[in-house]
């Protein structure tokens, strides 16, 4: 039986997550989050769906048996294949908090970039085009290095061209040529370089699905009488199956909060 002052689960394949991390902590101070991410196994875009549920329930099992009483899938790849991954607590998809946001602007044009396995998986261009009261053409384009680049380069000058280069070679057509009105980032590891998205394409307006999950988060929270009633900021506890180092890093440079403790945890074998 969930209780108001267990945590939130955030799960990733590695530190993309930290982007819907730090929306929540932004509005919802309270509540004690407990975070995995999969370094080991990063980037899952580039896998098949079998490889992709398999790892994902494993995250599943370890929020599962820390009783978290709602679990994000910060991850638009796993949000794919949720409907393969059981949990008994409510669930939030990120691919769903973009759909949703993306469904309720007045414009004519979306554009979306993601993982080739999202990309692939036309989720995003399914429930846009469902959820829109206007016709709306959605462009979507799925990104092979982009999340690994994110993943090991923020901070690291050399690392961010690497990024830079490669966001102008997956972005230029889509923005530049097609004229798309929007840019839904639809893997949870851009937001973390909104900045330079910005700088590269500016006025183009960016669509962060981490917003949209923190604000539906707080609603769920308030209508289960779910939120944390405790007075004090809640802490940030870290599993990662990758680099504990790198992690630890990665969370200060995002800007994350109130970190109690970064550890590692063995990562699912894959054959
Ligand atoms: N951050 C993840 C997403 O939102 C995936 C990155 C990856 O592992 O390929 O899709």
């Amino acid at each position: 039986m969930s209780h108001s002052t267990a945590p939130i689960g955030v799960l990733d394949s590695g530190i993309g997550g930290f982007s819907v991390v730090k929306q929540v902590q932004k509005l919802l101070p309270g509540e004690e989050l407990l975070y995995f991410g999969d370094g080991a196994h990063i980037p899952y875009g580039n896998h098949g769906s079998e490889t992709i549920v398999s790892l994902a329930r494993y995250m599943f099992q370890f929020m599962e048996a820390r009783e978290v009483k709602v679990l994000l899938v910060a991850c638009n790849t796993i949000s794919c294949v949720l409907d393969r991954c059981a949990t008994s607590c409510p669930v939030f998809s990120a691919v769903q908090a973009g759909a949703d946001a993306a469904a309720r602007l007045e414009v004519d044009k979306v554009g979306v970039i993601s993982t080739v396995f999202t990309h692939n998986s036309r989720v995003y261009p399914q429930k846009i085009a469902a959820q829109s009261p206007r016709k709306v053409v959605v462009l979507s384009c799925g990104c092979p290095d982009l999340a690994r680049l994110v993943e090991h380069s923020l901070g690291s000058p050399q690392g961010m061209s690497l990024v830079e280069d490669n966001l102008r070679q997956e972005l230029d057509h889509m923005v530049l040529e097609e004229g798309v009105d929007c840019c839904v980032l639809g893997c949870t590891h851009y937001p973390l370089v909104a900045d330079s998205i910005r700088r590269l394409y500016p006025g183009l307006l960016l669509i962060d699905p981490a917003v949209e999950m923190a604000r539906a988060l707080k609603d769920c929270l308030d209508r289960e009488g779910l939120s944390n009633p405790t007075e004090r900021p809640g802490g940030l506890s870290i599993y990662t199956t990758g680099d504990v180092e790198e992690y630890a890093l990665r969370a200060r440079q995002v800007g994350l909060e109130r970190v109690t403790g970064v550890e590692f945890y063995p990562p699912m074998g894959l054959s």
